[in-house]
């Protein structure tokens, strides 16, 4: 595309209220964030369980930074890959720890739930194979799938007679079929069945892959996401946690077989052509996950502050779907959402428009998502501004 085609694309983007746009945060007070020196309460963060802005923790963090712990645990870079000279006594005591936790085999570490997704499907599945995705799965899937050389199709989004169906077709045609769904979806924050999809992947001699990014942290009393709190961790082949969300990090972990990992060292492409996380990061992993299972308070603060917003909304007829912390509330049009979301911001709220292509045309939405940095007191009002905007500027 010439550099007249890219302004022609942009402005097309614009006049359809999809451009994206960066904007700086200046300052980070809790769960408030100062964008151009207005402070607004943070609806759009991933931080989950509110670690980002705890500034106790990061002083207990930092506490035991000296001289002789400077450059192993604290240093800024890894220097190479892991498949060089990148890798550190830290990452494996993390994955070590992880695995334990977790039950499993083994665990490797990513740089990021991106890294990950794109890394390990293209390296595992060839032309033989199939892999079925739910059809609301994130980005980073998506982009695995393209990778890899296997045939995929989506199915319809936690639909699972229809997942049923298409392997009762497809099942023998494939030497290796691998299911993915993520546990809790990213834009509507409802929750995959993962008892079901384990059934089903029994059923037909399948592997499943699942993505908690959005819950590690969040379920089960160790803190270890969906799988635990569904009772699910044994037949899940391939699970992916993320450090980026409820750990206020970065990096991510894959839980797999032993056999799976060595596979992975030797070919997994976003794993080998990297430079590895950096020595402060996985210090941090390691200080946050030896410590998850005690943020059971923040959990439960999550879960009823979370309640009582979906309940607000559909009081005052707002359209959102599912029940976890990240509350939708869709608007439609993708123009519209902007709008509001403007008005929103003039009111002290930063709730960002999330337009297509991340969620289907037609469904422009907020994705409000909580954590356990707020309290009821901050979002008290908040259904009723979103209804008072959205009704005043109804286009009926
Ligand atoms: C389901 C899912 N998987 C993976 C990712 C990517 O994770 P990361 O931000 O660690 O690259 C995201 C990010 O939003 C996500 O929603």
């Amino acid at each position: 595309m010439g550099m007249t085609g890219l302004s022609d694309e942009l402005a097309h983007l614009k006049k359809h209220g999809r451009l994206r746009q960066l904007d700086a945060v200046s300052e980070k007070q809790g769960c408030n964030v100062v964008i151009r020196e207005q402070k607004l309460l943070n609806l759009s963060s991933n931080d989950y369980l509110g670690i980002a802005g705890d500034k106790e923790l990061h002083h207990r963090f930092y506490a035991c930074l000296n001289s002789d712990s400077l450059l192993v645990n604290y240093g800024m870079g890894a220097a190479s890959s892991r498949l060089l000279t990148g890798d550190t006594t830290n990452s494996h005591l993390l994955e070590d720890l992880i695995k334990t936790s977790y039950a499993k085999e083994a665990c490797l570490l990513y740089n990021s739930g991106y890294h990950a997704n794109i890394g390990i499907l293209p390296a595992l599945t060839g032309k033989a194979d199939l892999i079925l995705s739910d059809k609301l799965n994130h980005a980073s899937i998506v982009d695995g799938m393209r990778l890899s050389a296997a045939k995929f199709i989506r199915y319809r989004h936690c639909d699972y007679e229809h997942l049923r169906a298409l392997l009762e077709k497809q099942r023998k045609s494939y030497r290796r079929v691998i299911i993915v769904s993520e546990s809790v979806f990213s834009m509507d924050g409802d929750v995959a069945d993962l008892g079901a999809l384990v059934e089903i992947k029994n059923h037909f001699a399948c592997q499943l892959y699942i993505d908690e990014a959005h819950s590690v942290g969040l379920y089960g009393e160790k803190g270890l996401g969906m799988a635990e709190q569904q009772n699910q961790l044994e037949d899940i082949d391939f699970l992916v946690g993320t450090f980026g969300k409820a750990f206020a990090s970065v990096g991510a972990f894959l839980l797999c077989s032993e056999r799976v990992n060595q596979y992975l060292i030797n070919k997994s492409r976003s794993l080998i052509f990297t430079t590895a996380l950096p020595p402060i990061i996985t210090s941090w992993n390691i200080f946050i996950f030896s410590q998850l299972a005690q943020f059971s308070q923040q959990r439960k603060k999550l879960k009823r502050i979370s309640d009582l917003l979906r309940k607000t909304l559909r009081d005052r007829q707002l359209q959102t779907a599912g029940t976890t912390n990240i509350i939708p509330v869709i608007i439609g049009d993708d123009q519209r959402t902007v709008k509001l979301s403007e008005a929103m911001r003039e009111q002290g709220y930063l709730m960002l428009p999330v337009r297509p292509p991340t969620v289907p045309v037609g469904t422009s939405r907020f994705r409000i998502s909580l954590t356990a940095g707020m309290d009821w007191c901050d979002l008290e009002y908040l259904a009723d501004k979103i209804a008072t905007l959205v009704n005043a500027n109804d286009p009926c």
